[in-house]
C-alpha cells in the first residue's frame, strides 16, 4: 500500500502504482487480465493454524476486491527455526493451504527465511476480465455502500494480546477474519458495480476515504448501521484500541466530519485497524438491493451502511 515514486506506464497496465488500489492489474489478452497482490504479517492470534487461515484469507482478499478470482498462490514465510518448533510452522501452512483450496486456487510454491518472529502471508495471482476490473474509483453520487463483515477486530486482537478476551469472543473474531471474501465477491457477478475495496489496516474510514478520493465523491455513513462486533464495543470503553486505530482516527479526521453525537469510542471503532475485513462496495440502489439478496442467498452477511453523495470530493460525513 506504500506509495513510492516509481509509477510505471505500459499500454497493458490497467492498475499500477500511480493509483493506490488493492492489487496490480495487467492485461494479458482482450479477455484476461492478471491480478497480482502480496500480503504478509506477524501473528494476530495465538493458534498457528488460525493464524495461517487468517493470513491467507487476508492475502486472497485483494484479488476479490478487484473483482477477480484467485488462480495460484505462493507461501511467504518468516520463521525462527531455532526458537520455535517446526510443527508450529506446519500448522500455519496447513491453515493457509486450507484457505487457498477453499478459494479454488492452487498453491504453486513459496519462499521462507529465518526470522526473529513468525511471519506468514501469500503472493496471489488472480484473473479478471479487463473490462470488469473493480477499483476504488468509479463510485457515483446516488450509489449505496454495502459492507460485508463487521468491524472491531483490531480492538479485539488488542484484548487477545493483553490476555483479556474471552474464549467465545476469540472464536468469533477468528471466524470473521478467516472467512474468505469469495462469497461477497461472487455475489457481485452480473451486477453493475461502480467501486470496490476491502477493509484492512486503515480501517473503514481510511479505506472509504481512499474510495472517496479515487472516485472524486463524498461518502455519507450511518454510524448506527455499521456492524460492530459487540465485544469490541465493550473493550473499547476500557481504552483497548491498537496504536494503528488511534493513528487512523487522527489521519481520517482531516477529511471526515463526524456528527457531534458520535462518541469517541464509536469514532475509534469506525477507524479500527482490522485484519482480513470485508468488502466495501458502491453500486446503484437497485443493484444494491440485488447484491444484498445475492449475499443472503449465499449465507454471506451484508449491511447497507451509507451512500455516495455530492459534495467536496474525497470527504466523508458520519451521521
Ligand atoms: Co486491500
Ligand atoms: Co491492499
Ligand atoms: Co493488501
Amino acid at each position: 500500500m506504500l506509495m513510492l515514486p516509481l509509477a510505471e506506464s505500459h499500454p497493458d497496465l490497467i492498475v499500477g502504482l500511480e493509483r493506490a488500489d488493492d492489487a496490480g492489474v495487467f492485461r494479458l489478452t482482450d479477455d484476461i487480465a492478471l491480478i497480482q497482490t502480496v500480503d504478509y504479517f506477524t501473528p494476530v492470534v495465538d493458534d498457528p493454524y488460525d493464524f495461517g487461515r487468517i493470513a491467507a484469507a487476508n492475502a486472497l482478499s485483494d484479488v476479490y476486491a478487484m473483482g477477480g478470482r484467485p488462480i495460484t498462490a505462493m507461501n511467504l514465510v518468516g520463521f525462527p527455526v531455532k526458537d520455535l518448533p517446526l510443527e508450529m510452522l506446519a500448522e500455519i501452512l496447513r491453515g493457509g493451504r486450507e484457505k487457498i483450496q477453499e478459494a479454488g486456487a492452487v498453491l504453486v510454491g513459496g519462499h521462507s527465511v529465518e526470522d526473529k518472529e513468525p511471519k506468514y502471508g501469500l503472493a496471489v495471482t488472480g484473473i479478471v476480465h479487463p473490462e470488469r476490473v473493480l477499483t476504488k474509483a468509479g463510485a457515483r453520487p446516488g450509489d449505496v455502500l454495502v459492507l460485508t463483515k463487521p468491524l472491531g477486530i483490531g480492538v479485539i486482537t488488542t484484548a487477545i494480546k493483553g490476555g483479556l478476551a474471552e474464549e467465545g469472543v476469540i472464536r468469533e473474531a477468528v471466524e470473521v477474519m478467516a472467512t474468505l471474501n469469495k462469497g461477497a465477491a461472487e455475489a457481485m457477478e452480473g451486477l453493475t458495480v461502480h467501486a470496490c475495496t476491502d477493509i484492512t489496516g486503515f480501517g473503514l474510514l481510511g479505506h472509504a476515504g481512499e474510495m472517496a478520493r479515487a472516485s472524486g465523491v463524498r461518502l455519507r455513513l450511518y454510524s448506527e448501521r455499521v456492524p460492530i462486533l459487540p465485544a469490541a464495543e465493550e473493550y473499547v470503553k476500557f481504552g483497548l484500541a491498537p496504536g494503528g486505530t488511534r493513528a487512523n482516527l487522527e489521519y481520517v479526521s482531516s477529511f471526515t466530519q463526524f456528527a457531534p453525537v458520535i462518541t469517541e469510542e464509536k469514532r475509534l471503532l469506525l477507524a479500527d485497524a482490522i485484519t482480513s475485513g470485508g468488502l466495501l462496495v458502491a453500486l446503484p440502489p437497485a443493484e444494491g438491493e440485488k447484491y444484498l439478496e445475492n449475499l443472503r442467498e449465499k449465507g454471506v452477511k451484508g449491511w447497507h451502511i451509507g451512500e455516495v453523495v455530492t459534495g467536496e470530493p474525497g470527504t466523508i460525513e458520519v451521521v
